[in-house]
């Protein structure tokens, strides 16, 4: 019996953890990225500070740049205490458009 609620319980609180904190606002992928993000991508992805890629010309899947926003990469620092999955999703997102021409 405590086992069946276990197993009915874990799945329920991730599912609430992985949506609570979204506040789910359009928009929020660019406000995400113009704070945390452009100083060393630039509002354009750009700027290339600290060896940033241009993310312009970034052919990065989706996967790979959920992966890359988590963990980071060499001076780019992980998010995954700053960011819930939504926002990461919302900025990936968002970095997107930045491509030329937008994919
Ligand atoms: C402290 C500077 C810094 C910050 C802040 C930063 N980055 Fe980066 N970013 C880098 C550097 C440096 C690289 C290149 C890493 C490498 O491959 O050597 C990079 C690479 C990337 C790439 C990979 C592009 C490619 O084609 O390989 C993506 C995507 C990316 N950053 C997204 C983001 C996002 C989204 C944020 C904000 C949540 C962010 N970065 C914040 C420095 C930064």
């Amino acid at each position: 019996m405590r086992r069946t609620m276990r197993i009915i319980l874990i799945p329920l609180f991730l599912l609430l953890f992985a949506t609570g904190f979204s506040t789910g606002q359009p928009g929020d992928g660019k406000n995400l990225y113009e704070y945390h993000c452009s100083r060393c991508h630039g509002t354009d992805g750009t700027r290339g500070m600290f060896g940033a890629k241009n993310l312009q010309k970034s052919l990065l899947p989706d996967a790979a740049i959920t992966i890359q926003i988590r963990n980071g990469k060499r001076i780019m620092p992980s998010f995954k205490k700053k960011f819930t999955p939504n926002q990461i999703n919302e900025v990936s997102a968002y970095i997107k458009t930045l491509r030329k021409p937008a994919i």
